[in-house]
């Protein structure tokens, strides 16, 4: 948890326009500047930046928040990160809320980055002037451009070759970080290099850190890739081979690639390939799954053809599951055999590559054949199976509704059995109503007294009457008039970061967003006025029917006047 007056302090000095015009170039459009969308393909502009209400909306697709969620959306960073860049720019440091490293964890850090950076520096210079390990990347295929743009470089041979590259002045061999970040391995009394004689791919995080390294034997030998151990600084599950090179084409592409292999990335970058990463020789985690999804809607799991390459789809597959959502594609791609993606785009180039991506297996597709390929549908005992089989991968499509059900239904025309009902929800969902009101829809007084306190929050003391009422854009209202009551100085971008990963936030963000896609001549003030006339009136009918259900005498002299009053107004007019 960052404090919130830390973000409105952040967020006052941040500047929208700047944050996002470094990824998207915009233009002045009257009091809001414009672009074509970044989050889907559009011909002409229908993605909008208000200065003054630091917000974002797109009207092709919805997209809409403040800077962090730009940063979070469009590069893909986790909110922390997002918030942490925006500080970096404007020079404040995030504050340290307990939950956040202390002070000599962080310089820890500092220091375990700097040493992965001086090693990863030595490697590369090594790589040079070392024949054996340059002839074997150049027998590989491999340019001198491409080891330069990865970082490649070579770990020499002898024990302790990181003393040389330690002592230009900062760290000694000695220093326990060594070992703790995997450069040095310390046994008994012994202390010697991790990487020796290998070719060294460094792996690097989303800010282009070094954080751990893979080396290869040059030629053949066990074990082929060595690689770093988890360390504070590394967790393979996580991190993804590529990913801070390649992020700019995945997003571009709204496609990434996932591969085995350090080289398969590294040589289909050389093609023309921009937009694969590699797992760390493991099968791709959730939580690598979901990164993923946060930067391209689609996903393509290339493998070898052979059955190891089939047995790891399939548990990419059980990994993925929980992560696929509704409008994203995960799908299957299997190379010839004998192949693997390097080898591939060799022979037959990046058209090719690209077209096998193309026709790669969707999700559900290598789902059923893998499940119907273990059972015997021409009997019920093996369709009966099917559905059992089947069952536990479906229930795991917990962000993908849609896709869940039309797999239940091709999962009943191949047993026979009826699907589940449709639940009512799915069918009848109504979209989130936007707040102006979609055509026909008459916004109700909540939500455009919601929106008009959200262009102008010092409206909120002008909200004294509410009725009571159960609804989410009231309950959401009633909250926002109490926050603001704390804290008038909010802003509109304020009150939607404070509502962040509460019920609220989304009900905010689009009455938020609705803002933008007022006219210029709207007259907010008026409807405003309306709004609280009508609020004000149920108040007082919801107030008269409680005080005249109480015993007269029970009443003090003012709540006899209030209920009098408001008899008199519901008198009807004199004929
Ligand atoms: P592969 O064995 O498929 O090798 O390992 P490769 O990528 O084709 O390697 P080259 O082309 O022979 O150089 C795929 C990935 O599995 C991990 C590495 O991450 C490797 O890139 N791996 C493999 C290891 O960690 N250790 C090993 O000994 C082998
Ligand atoms: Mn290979």
């Amino acid at each position: 948890m960052i404090p919130q007056d830390f973000l409105q302090q952040l967020l006052d000095r941040t500047d929208i326009v700047a944050v996002i015009e470094r990824y998207v170039p915009l233009k002045k459009a009257g009091a809001n500047y414009q672009a074509r969308c970044p989050f889907h393909n559009e011909k002409s502009p229908s993605f909008s930046v208000s200065p003054t209400k630091q917000f974002y909306h797109c009207f092709g697709c919805g997209a809409h928040g403040t800077a962090i969620t730009f940063l979070m959306q469009h590069a893909g960073m986790p909110f922390v990160e997002a918030v942490k860049e925006l500080a970096g720019r404007v020079g404040m440091a995030v504050p340290d809320d307990g939950s956040r490293r202390p002070p000599e964890e962080e310089n820890r850090r500092d220091k375990s980055f700097e040493r992965m950076e001086a090693a990863a520096r030595f490697y590369r210079q090594r790589l040079k002037g070392h024949e054996k390990a340059v002839d074997y990347l150049k027998q590989r295929g491999l340019t001198g451009e491409t080891a330069a743009r990865f970082g490649i470089g070579y770990a020499p041979e002898g024990w302790q070759s990181l003393r040389e590259a330690l002592a230009a002045g900062f760290a000694d061999y000695a220093d326990p970080l060594l070992a703790e970040i995997g450069l040095v391995i310390a046994h008994e009394d012994k202390r010697y290099d991790r990487f020796r004689d290998r070719v060294m791919f460094p792996i690097r995080n989303e800010r282009g850190q070094t954080i751990a390294f893979g080396g290869r034997v040059i030629g053949a030998g066990e074990p082929k890739y060595l690689n770093s151990p988890e360390t504070p600084l590394f967790h393979k599950g996580r991190e993804l081979y590529g990913l801070y090179e390649h992020r700019r084409a995945i997003q571009g592409d709204n496609r990434v690639i996932v591969v085995e292999g350090y080289m398969d990335v590294v040589m289909l970058d050389q093609h023309g390939v921009q937009n694969a990463v590699a797992t760390l020789g493991t099968a791709i985690t959730a939580d690598q799954a979901a990164r993923l999804l946060r930067l391209a809607d689609a996903v393509v799991f290339a493998f070898d053809g052979d059955n190891a390459g089939r047995k790891a789809a399939w548990r990419a597959l059980e990994n993925s599951l929980p992560q696929a959502q509704d409008g994203k594609r995960l799908s299957f791609l299997f190379l010839p055999e004998g192949e693997d993606p390097d080898s591939f785009v060799r022979t037959e180039g990046a058209d090719a590559f690209h077209a096998l991506c193309d026709q790669a297996m969707p999700l559900s597709d290598f789902l059923f054949a893998e499940l119907t390929s273990q059972t015997d549908l021409g009997s019920q005992e093996g369709q009966v199976r099917l559905a059992k089989l089947a069952e536990p991968y479906l229930s795991k499509l917990g962000q993908a509704p849609l896709l869940k059900r039309m797999l239940q239904q091709r999962l009943a025309s191949l047993t026979g059995l009826e699907p589940p009902r449709a639940q009512r929800g799915l069918r009848g969902a109504p979209m989130q109503r936007s707040p102006r009101g979609r055509a026909g829809v008459q916004p109700s007084a909540w939500q455009i007294a919601l929106q008009a306190v959200l262009h102008d929050p010092t409206r909120a003391t002008r909200m004294v009457e509410l009725p009571e009422s159960e609804r989410p854009e009231s309950v959401a209202l009633a909250t926002l008039v109490a926050l603001l009551r704390e804290h008038p100085e909010l802003s509109t971008r304020d009150l939607v970061e404070h509502f962040r990963g509460r019920e609220e936030q989304g009900l905010l963000e689009h009455a938020a967003a609705g803002l933008l896609a007022w006219d210029e001549d709207y007259d907010v003030e008026a409807d405003f006025q309306g709004a609280l006339n009508t609020l004000s009136a149920q108040a007082g009918r919801a107030q008269a029917r409680e005080l005249s259900g109480r015993k007269p005498s029970e009443l003090t002299p003012e709540e006899k006047t209030r209920l009098l009053a408001s008899l008199q107004r519901r008198k009807p007019p004199p004929a």
